[in-house]
């Protein structure tokens, strides 16, 4: 069977065709992953302006669609099933794709899957790497989310922890223009880091000991925090009068990314331990970092814990991903009906 998947949550539309491979280790097959970017429109106001982002969906659906069937061999009648995102993002760029894929299902007659987009993230990881030995711990770390889950069965989600504050990518971002580098932040601050020195600048780490009182059933003490981070980097650039030279946004840079990159990958293996785990992952956007994919895999040899991430093409968003977790579901016996609505604020597990 082939699945149609519609991503356009954020800044990115996206349509792709997943097909099952009948193989149970590698379940699937990307046909195609279609991606119409906008971040040329965005980068002009240095982050993405909802408005625009959901106009621009408007233009793009059609011709995206239409350009993931061509190149996938693929016709309406070859589907079996239509995924989209539902949430979690910006809900005028949701309501494009939601509404798309209503009226494509209405008039195609085919089943309509809802899919969360984190969930859509975590399938990134198996598309690449095939099913992932579980228990499994995944970091979903991106501009919107940072946090752990615990995989139990496929397709099953339990929170273990989430940034209290902004999230990873979000810091990049803010950090990136605050330097003066511009949108988005995280791959100008990845590529500027390498000629920069880590330990130039002393940056404050967040340790959080107690439950979030707006999440107590969390125990809080894998929880994230950045924004103390980006204040110090902030005061840090203030404190320098006469400017700061290249070299040492190449410092700060450096600094900034050792700190995020332990954050992460010290609280992913603290709940790997705890939780037995048998793999762990990281996916989202802030997964093509350089410094965090070659952590990640340092310190899974060492722990001799097998770790996975998503090709570089499948950690920023994508409709792939989507498409195999709406297969998932679809599989599951999971389908939407036609009143399905978009939500900006979805959760999972
Ligand atoms: O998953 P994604 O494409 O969209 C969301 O769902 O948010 O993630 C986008 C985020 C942005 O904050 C961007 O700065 C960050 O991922 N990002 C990176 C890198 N590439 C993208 N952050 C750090 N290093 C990178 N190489
Ligand atoms: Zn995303």
């Amino acid at each position: 069977m082939r699945i149609l998947g519609i991503e356009t949550s954020c800044d990115e539309t996206s349509a792709a065709v997943v097909e099952e491979t009948g193989d149970v280790a590698t379940p699937w097959a990307i046909r195609s992953n279609v991606i119409a970017s906008q971040v040329p429109i965005h980068r002009e106001w240095g982050g993405v302006v909802p408005e625009l982002a959901s106009r621009q969906h408007i233009r793009d659906i059609c011709g995206v669609v239409e350009r993931a069937l061509a190149a996938a061999e693929t016709t309406w009648r070859d589907l079996g099933a239509i995924a989209v995102t539902q949430g979690p993002g910006l809900v005028g760029s949701l309501l494009v794709g939601v509404s798309f894929a209503k009226a494509a299902a209405a008039a195609s007659g085919l089943p309509l899957v809802a899919v969360h987009h984190l969930a859509g993230h975590i399938e990134s990881l198996v598309l690449h790497n095939g099913e992932l030995p579980l228990p499994s711990v995944v970091l979903v770390v991106s501009g919107g989310h940072t946090s752990l889950y615990l995989v139990e069965r496929p397709g099953s989600y339990r929170t273990l922890s989430r940034t209290r504050d902004d999230a990873a990518g979000e810091a990049y971002d803010k950090v990136a223009k605050l330097l003066g580098l511009g949108y988005p932040g995280g791959p100008a601050i990845d590529r500027l880091a390498a000629h920069g020195n880590d330990r130039a600048i002393a940056l404050p780490t967040t340790r959080l000991t107690h439950a979030d009182r707006n999440a107590p059933e969390l125990k809080g003490d894998l929880d994230f925090s950045f924004s103390g981070l980006k204040t110090a980097v902030l005061r840090h650039v203030r404190a320098r009068e006469g400017g700061v030279s290249d070299q040492e946004i190449a410092d700060i840079a450096a600094s900034f990314q050792r700190v995020v990159v332990s954050a992460l990958i010290d609280r992913l293996f603290v709940a790997a331990r705890r939780h037995q785990a048998r793999s762990v992952g990281i996916a989202g956007g802030v997964s093509a970092n350089s410094r965090l994919r070659a952590e990640l895999m340092d310190r899974g040899e060492r722990r001799e814990m097998p770790a996975f991430l998503p090709s570089l093409s499948l950690s920023t968003d994508n409709a792939a991903m989507i498409a195999a977790a709406g297969l998932r579901k679809f599989r599951a016996g999971v389908t939407a009906s036609m009143d399905l609505n978009a939500d900006a604020a979805l959760t999972l597990g």
